[in-house]
């Protein structure tokens, strides 16, 4: 720079702006992060998502040294909250939480307002949840086989809730849906947490939901349990049969979790948040809890972007046919 521009850069103030030499040369990258981060979960508070997302949120605020603050953002399917972080600042502090729903909504919805799938930089999977078929305490049916036959009987009459079109509870709703052969009214929530309401209420049927918000409701005798779409039974509920073992071979699903940024966040920043990931989910409580509620930690090596990568592009695979076959699309 001449000396001449340099003076007079100095003289307006200017040059206060500019980054030290020494730093530009090492291509330093400021600080992160310096503020709070906001954890967007995009579905209803009190829910599965938000039960997990609240126990990661305050394990990775101590690790990253500042506030993680959950922001629930609900509405059409988990589509609204992602939505808002793949059109977030790409800095690091605006990061989302979300399930399988990141798997199906690429072929579910043919119109969104954000990229479904190049919106966001996977920094790490979180955890693998089982589900379960819960229904009304009242429901006059005490088996998988039973509930089939009620369910079959009742017609529309039969109400399933789910969190939209695009959650896991409606994926899993539809799945139900056709392996049975019936086809019940469904009353879409902001999220399972208001559905589960309804349940104990007993104003509605059915949910299919995660372990971790049933397992309580199941341990206190407060809904029925019929049976977890799931390849084994869930350690923590040894009692509930597998929808194979209840009479509906192939019927399942599990749902996976993972942390996004929004697409073209910095790499050191990005690194900055899988480390934390990382940390916060070698943390004892976090494992304590988790098991509590039916799930468990991934491995540290799948709490990398590399693998949530890999695994989310064999799910969007995985399900693209089914949800073609079932031509369950959201529009
Ligand atoms: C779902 O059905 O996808 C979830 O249970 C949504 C939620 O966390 O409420």
């Amino acid at each position: 720079m001449p000396q001449t521009t340099r003076r007079a850069l100095a003289a307006s103030g200017l040059a206060m702006l500019a980054p030290p030499r020494a730093a530009r040369a090492q291509g330093a990258t400021p600080a992160f992060p310096t503020r709070a981060i906001t954890l967007v979960i995009p579905f209803a508070a009190g829910g599965p998502t938000d039960i997990v997302g609240r126990l990661l949120a305050e394990t990775m605020a101590q690790g990253l040294g500042q506030p993680v603050v959950v922001e629930n953002t609900t509405g059409a399917g988990g589509t609204l909250g992602a939505q808002r972080v793949a059109t977030a600042r790409p800095d690091g502090y605006t990061v989302l939480l979300h399930h399988i729903g990141m798997g199906v909504i690429p072929t579910m919805y043919r119109r969104l307002a954000y990229d479904p799938v190049n919106g966001f930089d996977p920094l790490g999977l979180v955890t693998e949840v089982p589900m379960t078929l819960v229904g009304r305490k009242d429901i006059p049916a005490s088996s998988l086989a039973d509930l089939v036959a009620f369910m079959r009987a009742q017609g529309d009459r039969f109400n399933l809730a789910d969190a939209g079109i695009g959650s896991s509870s409606a994926l899993c709703g539809a799945l139900l849906a056709r392996a049975v052969g019936a086809r019940p009214t469904v009353i879409p929530f902001r999220g399972t947490g208001p559905a589960m309401q309804e349940i104990l209420g007993g104003r509605v049927d059915l949910l299919c939901d995660q372990t971790t918000q049933t397992t309580e409701y199941i341990r206190a005798g407060s809904v029925k349990v019929f049976a977890t779409p799931s390849r084994q039974r869930i350690a923590t509920l040894p009692d509930i049969p597998t929808t194979t073992e209840g009479g509906l071979p192939g019927f399942e699903v599990t749902v996976w979790h993972g942390l996004y940024a929004p697409r073209g966040t910095p790499a050191p920043v990005r690194a900055r948040l899988t480390g934390a990931l990382q940390a916060a989910l070698r943390e004892p409580k976090i494992v304590q809890r988790f098991a509590e509620i039916g799930t468990a930690p991934v491995s540290q090596a799948d709490a990398t972007p590399e693998a949530h990568q890999r695994f989310w592009t064999a799910d969007i695979a995985k399900w693209k046919p089914v949800i073609e076959a079932a031509g369950t699309y959201a529009d």
